[in-house]
């Protein structure tokens, strides 16, 4: 049983994680930098780095110590390379190929997005079987083949989890990621960054059925998304209402936003399962972590027989623990496990690949803070 130590800050988590097996979560400690980007509205690149640097071993030791672990005990160090925010992948990789060399221990580079996918194998004492809250199920025998639906704050992908550490992507979206959408609209609504937590907080007090938004990309029978409409229909319905003097119920809007996200993430990803004839759903990422969206999907997975893995909440959104988890799955294919010095892929895709140019940036969140998605995308056009 490999005993891995994972480390993640490709955007504003700094995260370590002791992982045994690939499933098994012996401690998992996450730093949130939320409260220092949150004035801006969304993710500073540069200060997201400065903090890394400064959280980074105090998260380390104290995932070693709750986890009663020594450096000695690891088999590996894994680390994401990609994609993220560039400044924030070299704090990361640095300090973990530092560490590995200093422990002379493995060390693993890891795709931050294929490492949601295994989220899904992870195992804790606080999951919990189906509930009508739509509270994730653990699933310790989990193995693929299955359909994953990533949903974060910079992708949302549809793939099919072959065999492990095969995955062959089926759809994504053209344009915002699902959690920008939550970003975006929250930032409209005056509710603050992160936006998807305060949106599905106020989504449980409105009606869903209040105002009619367009639910994209639905009827079209393929498996890609597209949310920037949705932000659109949003803006010209306020300014109607202001136009005509009407009152604006914000929670009936936040639940009306999200019903429609949640009718287009559910429909495609029951559609995957159908095309690819797989019987297994995981949901994944930090949008994963939305109460509607659970609801929904325990309900639909019930109704279908369809076996559904959905991870708690803490492992939807960015943790070491997943990236542990692949990098257990990655040495047991015998991956390439030693790459000196580690190069960082800020625009890694799924598979391995790069995303195309002029797609939107890799973490692209809504908002993304002053000038951050600018600053992204002109550094990816410089390289
Ligand atoms: O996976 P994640 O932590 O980071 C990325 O890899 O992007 O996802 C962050 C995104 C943000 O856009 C945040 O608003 C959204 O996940 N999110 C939610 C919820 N919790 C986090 N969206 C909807 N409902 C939630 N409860
Ligand atoms: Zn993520």
């Amino acid at each position: 049983m490999s005993l891995v130590l994972g480390l993640e800050t490709s955007c504003d988590e700094t995260s370590a994680a002791v992982v045994e097996g690939g499933r098994k979560v012996l401690a998992c400690v996450t730093a949130s930098q939320v409260d220092i980007h949150r004035r801006y509205g969304g993710v500073v690149p540069e200060l997201a780095s400065r903090r890394h640097l400064e959280a980074f071993l105090p998260v380390v030791d104290e995932a070693l110590t709750r986890a009663a672990v020594s450096p000695l005990d690891l088999d590996a160090v894994a680390v994401t390379v990609g994609p993220g925010l560039a400044g924030a992948l070299v704090v990361g990789t640095a300090a973990a190929s530092s560490l590995a060399l200093a422990w002379k221990k493995r060390l693993v580079p890891v795709n931050h997005l294929e490492a949601h996918a295994y989220a899904a194998f992870l195992e804790s004492a606080e999951d919990a079987a189906p509930s009508a809250d739509g509270r994730g199920r653990r699933l310790p025998d989990l193995e693929p083949p299955f359909v994953v639906l990533i949903v974060s704050g910079g992708h949302t992908s549809l793939a099919e989890l072959t065999r492990h550490v095969e995955l062959r992507p089926l759809g994504e979206t053209r344009d915002d990621a699902a959690g920008e959408a939550f970003d975006k609209v929250a930032r409209l609504l005056g509710l603050g960054y992160p936006g998807g937590p305060a949106i599905d907080r106020l989504a449980a007090e409105g009606d869903p059925a209040a105002v009619a938004l367009p639910r994209p990309l639905l009827k079209d029978g393929g498996l890609d998304f597209s949310f920037s409409g949705l932000k659109t229909a949003l803006v010209y319905h306020l300014a109607a209402a202001r136009e005509r003097g009407e009152p604006v119920e914000v929670a009936d809007l936040a639940a009306s936003f999200q019903a429609a996200v949640v009718d287009v993430l559910v429909e495609k990803a029951f559609r995957a399962l159908r095309l690819t004839g797989c019987s297994t759903l995981a949901v994944t990422g930090g949008v994963a972590a939305n109460r509607g969206l659970r609801r929904a999907l325990a309900a639909r997975a019930a109704q279908e027989g369809v076996t559904l893995a959905v991870p708690e909440p803490r492992y939807c959104t960015d943790n070491a623990a997943m990236i542990a988890g692949l990098a257990h799955f990655l040495l047991a294919a015998g991956r390439p496990s030693f790459e000196e010095p580690l190069r960082v892929e800020p625009s890694l895709a799924l598979g391995g690949g790069r995303k195309p140019r002029g797609r939107r940036g890799a973490r692209g969140r809504g908002g993304g803070g002053p000038g951050s998605q600018r600053r992204e995308a002109s550094a990816r056009r410089r390289r």
